[in-house]
């Protein structure tokens, strides 16, 4: 077997055997393993539909003994597997590359338990992120992560690859808010370290090392979290600017003026919006009004999206109010529109989170999330249009042209940029195009190849530009000592 569209050789693994097969129905019931040609392409297939595997076997364990009788059993025979939860991530490394097992995290979707006084909430590792938050709501508290794929996506693979998402900016990342994991290692041993302590300095913080792992390490089956109270009082202001300039001046007012209750700070450029009206074929809430009547076509160069969270309205409100009065005022914003009502905050909020849907309709999307100091942030989006249109790949006009558009947005707050070439297909050239040059434009400047999405198979190549040599043998060292057989999730990572 080779990948050949990936230039991979297939590494020095077991191949899938009747015996192994028996082997793992003595362990689960039939209908927690999945053969079918037919019904194994999802599990193959990830969601950008650029990364396909050729897995003839996936494993839906309940428990977490049946993941470490399995993964005792892969070890000692050798057999790959890929750690998969919703398989929503964004860059390639929750699919198969060749035959590896998936191990699928779907079966076990159970929480465990929720303490009302400390908001220390413990699930199973398959429980979807907007179940466990809309629990939470019940109780008054919230899930400290929120992302556009919170109806797909696990709590377990949100902490295998530490996801960062639209509320960092308050809750602040995975490394914090978790307190404890349950991971099953390589070898099939059990690491039980569901704590529910906020502080403990006995010794090295292991837990940490399984954050934003991306199933390299361990099969994690157990996360134990810390759940704030849920804010009663949400206000979203939707606003347009003239320059990325106003966007940077804008987000240091909202940190100083808003300041506790400010919980979201997020920038989309114009094209960005011009893709996500094609998608979501309703109308931009900061249209103009021309002669023929409402245009639902966006007009600014750049829009922001600015989430304010609090315990009292009138004190947020007024707040707010005294904000936008502000940057008004000095025509740091242009344009805007204040929602409270629950539907309406939704109805925003999809102007944003929509982007990553609507990058795709047209065939394809090359997908970069950086890290980069806040004032070179948009360069790299204006650097790689003109790329591309000088090697002549790139016209929304011009179908015969690989890329449709190059779009900047993302999490300003947190200093992450998500630029997203739209293609009409997956293609070799556009690719080569992009990429080193994307890494090198970071590197340079200082940033971060992956900011929340992680290396996955997409960028395993390329860790060097973030990590130093001596980073990335201690990685390896890590790796090699908790699986020796190399059998977690190869081909990716590093
Ligand atoms: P998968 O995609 O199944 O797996 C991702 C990786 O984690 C793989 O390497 C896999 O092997 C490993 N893994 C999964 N489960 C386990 C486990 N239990 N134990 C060990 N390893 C495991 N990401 C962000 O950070 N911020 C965002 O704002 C954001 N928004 C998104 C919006 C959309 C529309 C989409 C499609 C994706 C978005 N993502 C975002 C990316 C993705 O949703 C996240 O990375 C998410 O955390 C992945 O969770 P998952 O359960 O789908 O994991
Ligand atoms: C987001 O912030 O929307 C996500 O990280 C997904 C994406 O990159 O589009
Ligand atoms: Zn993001």
């Amino acid at each position: 077997l080779t990948a050949d569209k990936y230039a991979v050789k297939r590494g020095d693994f077991a191949k899938l055997s009747d015996e192994d097969l028996s082997h793992f129905h003595s362990i689960l019931n039939p209908n927690q393993m999945i053969t079918d040609t037919n019904d194994l392409i999802a599990f193959n297939q990830d969601w950008m539909k650029k990364y396909t595997g050729q897995s003839q076997l996936v494993l839906k364990p309940k428990t977490t003994e049946q993941v470490s009788k399995i993964l005792a059993y892969c070890n000692e025979r050798k057999l790959a597997v890929v750690p998969q939860g919703g398989n929503t991530g964004l860059v390639g490394g929750s699919v198969p590359v060749f035959d590896e097992i998936v191990i699928s995290t779907a079966s076990m979707n159970k929480i465990r338990s929720f303490d009302e006084s400390s908001g220390i909430f413990k699930v199973d590792a398959g429980v979807i992120l907007e179940a466990a938050d809309t629990f939470l709501a019940e109780k008054g508290h919230i899930f400290p992560l929120d992302l556009g794929a919170k109806g797909s996506c696990f709590v377990g693979g949100n902490v295998a690859t530490n996801a960062g998402g639209l509320r960092l900016l308050r809750y602040g990342s995975l490394h914090g808010s978790v307190l404890g994991l349950e991971v099953v290692l390589a070898d099939g041993t059990v690491m039980d370290s569901m704590h529910s302590l906020r502080k403990d300095n006995t010794g090295y913080d292991l837990k940490q090392l399984f954050i934003g792992s991306e199933g390299s390490l361990g099969i994690i089956t157990g996360v134990s979290i810390l759940c704030p109270a849920r804010p009663k009082s949400v206000n979203i202001a939707f606003l347009g600017l003239e320059s990325y300039e106003m966007v940077q001046k804008c987000f240091q007012t909202a940190r100083s003026d808003l300041c506790e209750i400010l919980s979201a700070f997020e920038f989309m450029d114009h094209d960005s919006q011009l893709l996500a009206a094609k998608s979501l074929k309703t109308t931009h809430p900061l249209c103009q009004e021309d002669e023929t009547g409402v245009d639902s076509v966006p007009e600014y160069p750049f829009y922001v999206l600015l989430e304010t969270s609090g315990s009292t309205k009138e004190h947020d409100d007024e707040k707010l109010e005294n904000f936008l009065e502000k940057v008004m005022g000095d025509e740091t914003v242009v344009d805007g529109t204040v929602s409270q009502d629950e539907t309406q905050l939704r109805t925003l909020w999809t102007w944003r989170e929509g982007i990553a849907e609507a990058s795709q309709q047209f065939g394809g999307v090359y997908k970069y999330d950086v890290s980069l100091p806040l004032d070179s942030m948009y360069s790299l989006v204006e650097a790689v249009q003109e790329r591309l249109k000088k090697l002549n790949l790139s016209s929304t006009e011009d179908e015969s042209k690989p890329v449709y558009e190059a779009v900047g947005y993302g999490h300003i707050g947190d200093g992450n940029l998500h630029l997203n070439v739209a293609v009409r297909e997956y293609n070799k050239e556009v690719e080569k195009a992009l990429e080193p040059f994307v890494y090198e434009f970071v590197s340079k400047h200082h940033g971060s190849i992956s900011a929340e999405h992680g290396l996955g198979f997409q960028k395993k190549n390329y860790i060097g530009y973030s990590k130093s040599e001596v980073e990335i043998r201690m990685i390896k060292d890590i790796k090699h000592h908790y699986d020796p057989k190399g059998i977690l999730n190869p081909y990716k990572y590093i």
